[in-house]
């Protein structure tokens, strides 16, 4: 096993009721933004509970927050911050919504020239200073309740980054399920395959005698293959909603990522997908991880064969065949939740995978995942196997 920091402080109140809490969790003496997206909470009725639990708060409101949050957006939140001198930030909403608050909070505190500066120089720059935030999560998904990440979308330069800090790291996140009652199949689909994906990029790596983190990595796929269906199915099975809502967050609050070689080449690939075509962020990871773990086939030899066997029973055949069977039982999983695995899907043909190698070229990545040796043209050869 490798070294590991791990730090999580993120207070979580998870079931049924737990919105009503807020008053006693949101600072008092304080004015509080409350942030949200394009306006589901009005119709789901979180909006009416959170403003009846902030009786009596000094609050602002700030909404209209897309998904894959825009830069351009989110400085108009950041001006009204400064402006009205706003100490606490409640996003109420899913990744977007969560992720914008994260970088509204720390671009409210930046002292150097463009707050932009943290995701397009991560390398050099990090966000030390934030506004304190917390969270009512209304879509299970990306983690960032519990987590340190945000991705920010730039439209003017059809930009999609990461940055992350620990001064981001929500004070608490409320978790209630009956949240997902509300959410449409489209989203629901998207929060099994973001949240399933993440745990693959943390897993599906090479050996390192870690098998505390593999288990509890095994038990959250194993976890989203059985409810995610069961949510699919009846969005209003509050047990398998809880049971999905919980495996999304343990999917990416740093946890399983402990002491183990991590990927992520799915997910910077499929940004750009984003970036470029505006694909859903979990439609986009259907498409690039069966090209991913094709290409990877022979790096990624043991644990594809260990994945294949502990979640998906795959035990007979050659190892080849199996890790056949394993990538095929991928794909099948993601058409079953309606999310295809093809660029043509939506449309994209061969010429968009120069346009996605330029880029990286450009940011000057010789190599992206475990190993750092996934190349440009393997890239290329990731997206071409999805066409
Ligand atoms: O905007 P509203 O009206 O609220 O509607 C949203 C939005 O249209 C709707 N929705 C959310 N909760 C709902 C609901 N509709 C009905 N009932 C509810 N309870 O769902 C739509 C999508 O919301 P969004 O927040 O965009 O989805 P998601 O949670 O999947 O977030 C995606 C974003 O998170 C980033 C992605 O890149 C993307 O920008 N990620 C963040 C990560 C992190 N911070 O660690 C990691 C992930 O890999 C991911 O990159
Ligand atoms: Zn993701």
């Amino acid at each position: 096993m490798q070294n590991f920091d791990f730090f999580n402080p993120v207070n979580i109140l998870f079931g049924k009721g737990q919105i009503g809490k807020l008053s006693q969790l949101v600072p008092a003496g304080t004015k509080v933004m409350i942030a949200y997206g394009g306006g589901s909470i009005f119709s789901n009725g979180v909006y009416d509970q959170v403003k009846l639990a902030l009786q009596g708060f000094d609050t602002v409101e700030f909404g209209g927050i897309e998904p894959n949050p825009h830069y351009e957006t989110l400085m108009k939140a950041v001006e009204i911050v400064k402006k009205e001198a706003v100490g606490f930030i409640l996003a109420v909403g899913g990744g977007s919504v969560l992720d914008g608050v994260k970088f509204i909070a720390a671009a409210a505190c930046w002292e150097g020239a463009d707050p932009w500066d943290f995701l397009a120089q991560r390398s050099r720059l990090t966000a030390t200073k934030a506004i304190a935030l917390g969270s009512v999560l209304t879509l299970p998904a990306t983690g960032s309740e519990m987590n340190s990440t945000a991705v920010v979308t730039r439209v003017s330069t059809q930009e999609k980054l990461a940055f992350a800090s620990r001064a981001v790291m929500p004070k608490f996140s409320i978790l209630d399920p009956t949240v997902v009652f509300s959410l449409p199949d489209k989203q629901i689909a998207n929060g099994i395959v973001d949240a399933f994906v993440h745990v693959i990029e943390q897993y599906l790596t090479y050996p390192v005698n870690a098998p505390i983190q593999d288990r509890f990595a095994e038990s959250i796929l194993l976890t989203l293959a059985e409810e995610g269906p069961k949510v699919m199915a009846n969005k209003r099975d509050y047990d398998a909603a809880a049971n999905f809502m919980w495996a999304a967050t343990m999917a990416l609050n740093g946890l399983i990522g402990c002491g183990v070689p991590q990927d992520w080449a799915t997910h910077m690939i499929g940004h750009e997908l984003t970036a470029f075509h505006n694909i859903d962020h979990a439609r986009t990871l259907a498409i690039v991880l069966p090209g991913l773990m094709k290409v990877k086939r022979e790096n990624k030899k043991e644990k594809l064969l260990q994945y294949g066997e502990r979640v998906w029973g795959v035990v007979s055949g050659t190892e080849e065949e199996r890790i056949d069977a394993t990538i095929a039982q991928t794909v099948s999983f993601f058409e079953s939740v309606g999310i295809p695995t093809t660029l043509s899907a939506y449309g994209i043909g061969e010429e968009f995978i120069p346009v996605v190698c330029d880029r990286f070229a450009a940011r000057g990545f010789t190599g992206i995942g475990e190993r750092g040796d996934l190349t440009i043209p393997q890239i290329a050869e990731v997206l071409k196997l999805q066409l």
